[in-house]
């Protein structure tokens, strides 16, 4: 919506003819702050049909399901304090960005716990309002209690994955359409145990890095002990071609990113449950219920002993977002659209002011 406003000339500017390593910081996400510039949910879960009520904004802080804890980190949490009626569901958060983060954006997840459980199906993700145009990018997921995470995109049909520069050896899907695979999304798992469940925590967390360029989606992750320096304390640049090989990588060669991907809202949600034709197909779905619960996932569990959500929690205690905004590449005249934006929304808005004031100073002079 923004990019519209945008002068021509200031677009060239901003537009990247090729993936950039390094960014600068656009946006930050932490502290007593870190809930500022968010969107609550507000509504039961109508989106992948879980037993679950993402509750509003005041119910979240009245409730102490998304808070800023003693150590100033961010909690987003299912409701472990409650029984819940036969029929009812279970009160959880789902929280989406303000702000939208264009091709040519790093976001920096830096958490120390992440929700499982028997019914629990947390995930860090991000996706263009008008999912499926604009496609959803799944940073982090997992389900239940299985031992990794996963990661996936979700996208209009004709984007798949050939050639992908990674470490993950664990494909499951390579076919990105929602159309297809009963929209599972290309999944691929990742290979490191502490990546999910106790063993994430138990490592001390760790960083998820997810890299929206041109070139492609790449995903890094780190456990604690494997953090590179440059991504610990606060550094207001990241240079993704220091952080070796990703742990997941989409490259543009079989996807364009520039056609499937427009701007992005990062989401954090926990749903419970959710029917077997939710994208993962997974959380609800007795066969993968049954892989690693016992029981039957809303009687056992969303009705069951609040207990068992004691662990279904993010402790977050940052997302930054870095933008290619300090170094510009002016792309060849005429090539690139819209979805070439190289800079955040944000970023577009404060150029847009300076371009304001550019313009307007002369007349006023
Ligand atoms: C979910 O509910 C909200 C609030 O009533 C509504 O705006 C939205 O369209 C619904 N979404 C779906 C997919 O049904
Ligand atoms: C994905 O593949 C891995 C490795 O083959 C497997 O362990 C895992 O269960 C699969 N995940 C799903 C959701 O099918
Ligand atoms: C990190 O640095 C940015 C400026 O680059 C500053 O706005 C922010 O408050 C700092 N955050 C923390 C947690 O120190
Ligand atoms: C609920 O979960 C939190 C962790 O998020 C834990 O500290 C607490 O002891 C749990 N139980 C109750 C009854 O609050």
């Amino acid at each position: 919506m923004l990019t519209s406003t945008i002068p021509t000339a200031l677009l060239a500017l901003a537009l990247s003819s090729v993936a950039q390593a390094q960014y600068s910081l656009v946006k930050e996400y932490a502290g007593s702050s870190f809930f500022n510039d968010w969107n609550f949910y507000g509504n039961f879960d109508n989106l992948t049909n879980g037993d679950a009520i993402f509750v509003t904004a005041d119910q979240a802080a009245s409730q102490k399901l998304a808070f800023v804890n003693g150590a100033g980190n961010a909690i987003i949490k299912v409701d472990n304090t409650t029984t819940v009626a036969f029929n009812d569901k279970r009160n959880t958060v789902r929280i989406s960005s303000k702000d939208q983060f264009a091709v040519g954006s790093v976001w920096v997840a830096d958490m120390l716990h992440v929700p499982f459980g028997c019914s629990v199906w947390p995930a860090f993700w991000s996706q263009a309002p008008n999912w499926p145009t604009g496609g959803e990018i799944d940073t982090f997921e997992g389900v239940n209690m299985v031992l990794n995470s996963q990661s996936a995109l979700h996208t209009e049909p004709g984007c798949t994955i050939t050639g992908a520069v990674q470490t993950s050896t664990l494909v499951n899907s390579t076919d990105c359409s929602f159309q297809s695979n009963s929209n599972e999304g290309c999944q691929v798992t990742n290979p490191d145990p502490a990546s999910y469940g106790a063993a994430f925590a138990a490592a001390g967390g760790g960083v998820y890095v997810t890299e929206f360029a041109e070139a492609g989606i790449s995903i890094w992750f780190f456990s604690r002990k494997n953090v590179p320096a440059s991504l610990q304390g606060n550094s207001s640049t990241v240079d993704t071609s220091t952080l070796g090989t990703p742990t997941v990588n989409y490259p543009q060669a079989s996807c364009s990113i520039d056609k499937f991907f427009q701007p992005q809202n990062l989401i954090f949600d926990i749903t419970l449950c959710g029917d077997a034709d939710s994208r993962l197909s997974a959380a609800g779905n007795p066969t993968t219920f049954a892989q690693t619960c016992t029981g039957v996932c809303y009687q056992n569990y969303v009705i069951g002993p609040p207990s068992t959500y004691d662990n279904a929690y993010f402790e977050v205690q940052s997302v930054r977002v870095f933008g290619t905004s300090s170094k510009v590449d002016i792309p060849p005249s005429g090539a690139n659209g819209a979805a070439g934006w190289a800079v955040s929304a944000r970023l577009a808005v404060a150029c847009f002011v300076i371009a304001a004031v550019a313009y307007v100073a002369p007349g006023v002079a």
